[in-house]
């Protein structure tokens, strides 16, 4: 049996907890490495499996990657390798974003493809029909993207929906195309103006970033620079959430609040009293949560990542809530699980609709992915009883210190090691 989490309902979350360096940037921004001969330094990175894992990635193309507390240094060679099929990087999703900046540096690349994903489908048609657009060909071949340019040259492109991915990698790749490149219904994510913001540091000339039209205009070279990562914003609503559905006091820090503007709009009309410093967030929440709607949208609207969380909240709300899933579709399927805890929960399609009710009950619940995780975690500390969280591995790959941070703010959880 792998590790698993005991966790007791009851306690009220209190206190402060800091985040660390967002995963959804930390990937990127290590790829983006790859466009610079030299030194890249990155600070602010998570202690999350997945940095490592993309060092692997990254020493596999012929980087020498060092990892020091929270720095990591990429010194990139003249001639990256480009051939990406290697197990490191089958392992996570991100390692698709080293395709732009092969593509880029090398004029051709060969990434693995990830396997399944628990979430949905997640394909790369627009990774491909945009760097097509740039010049380069590319095709599925034995499981791997194979792509290749003579030369990339400036386009205008324009995505049918902002994926974040697709943007990254069209981006990493424009950035050293012959002349102008506009990319339309770009993703405006805080990952994305991270992204662009080391990208502007190595010489990149970019124009847009954070709003829906992206102006690059190519240059011949860029040069290694030192980054400081956005904190996680996805981990500090989680806490943020949390906080409200135990009736708890929290304050985070180390993340933007902008970068939650909706998801703190939504927990006031929760009933929870928030307070925003420059760097952080306070969460005070008296008495039962109101019912109130969510719908998943690219940024700035609500997080896909935050969806389980907000079906944790609706689960002991007072009232109906409807959450509507637009990202990826199959990621109601834990709710499942949060049925086992008692949540009356129905989902149809990308609909769900979940009646609050006073007290949920502990059961043993599955892990799918990080998020899912997270979101079981946090019914169970509002579960009567001890909810036991199997598969506790994915909520790792994206939450350093989880146990940790919880105990400290007076969560009742224990890991529990894998048996044998
Ligand atoms: C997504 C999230 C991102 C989150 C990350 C990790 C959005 C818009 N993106 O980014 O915020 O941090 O997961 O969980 O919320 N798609 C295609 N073809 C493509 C690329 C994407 O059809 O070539 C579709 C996907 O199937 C999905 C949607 O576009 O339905 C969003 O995908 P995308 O933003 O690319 O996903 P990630 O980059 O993984």
């Amino acid at each position: 049996m792998s590790e698993r989490f005991l966790v007791t309902g009851g306690n009220r979350l209190t206190g402060e907890v800091s985040v660390g360096g967002a995963k959804n940037s930390v990937l990127k921004l290590m790829a983006a490495a790859l466009l610079a001969e030299g030194t890249s330094t990155i600070t602010n990175c998570p202690d999350i499996l997945d940095v490592p894992l993309m060092a692997e990635v990254l020493r596999g193309l012929g980087c020498e990657v060092e990892l020091v507390d929270d720095e990591v240094r990429i010194t990139t060679p003249a001639e990256p390798k480009y051939h990406a099929d290697f197990p490191a990087v089958t392992q996570f999703r991100a390692s698709v974003c080293v395709l732009g900046p092969l593509v880029a540096r090398c004029k051709r690349a060969v990434v693995a493809l990830p396997g399944g994903d628990a979430i949905g489908s997640r394909p790369l048609d627009m990774h491909q029909s945009g760097l097509e657009l740039l010049g380069a060909r590319s095709e599925i071949q034995h499981g791997c993207v194979v792509a290749d340019a003579d030369d990339l040259h400036g386009a205008s492109i324009r995505l049918a929906f902002p994926s974040v991915g697709a943007t990254e990698n069209i981006l990493m790749a424009a950035v050293l195309a012959k002349g102008e490149t506009v990319i339309d219904n770009a993703a405006r994510e805080p990952d994305i103006v991270d992204l662009c913001n080391m990208l502007v540091r190595m010489g990149a000339q970019i124009e847009g970033a954070g709003s829906s039209t992206l102006t690059i205009r190519g240059v011949k070279s860029l040069r290694p620079t030192t980054h400081r990562v956005i904190g996680d914003r996805i981990v500090a609503a989680t806490w943020g959430i949390a906080a409200a559905m135990t009736r708890g006091d929290v304050t985070v820090r180390g993340v933007n609040p902008k970068h939650l503007s909706l998801v703190l709009d939504k927990l006031r009309a929760a009933g929870s009293q928030i307070t925003t410093e420059a760097d952080g967030f306070r969460v005070v929440q008296a008495s039962r949560p109101v019912a109130v709607n969510f719908a998943t949208l690219p940024f700035p609207g609500f997080p896909t990542d935050l969806q389980p969380m907000a079906i944790g909240l609706a689960a002991v709300a007072d009232g109906t809530s409807m959450i509507t899933e637009n990202v990826f579709e199959a990621r109601f399927r834990f709710v499942e699980e949060m049925i086992r805890l008692g949540a009356d929960a129905r989902t149809d399609g990308h609909h769900a609709v979940v009646r609050g009710i006073a007290q949920l009950s502990s059961a043993p619940v599955w892990s799918s992915d990080i998020r899912a995780g997270a979101g079981l975690v946090l019914a169970g500390l509002v579960a009567d009883g001890t909810t036991e969280v199997h598969d506790v591995f994915h909520i790792d790959r994206g939450y350093p210190r989880f146990v940790e941070n919880l105990t400290e703010l007076g969560g009742d959880i224990v890991r529990v090691p894998a048996a044998g």
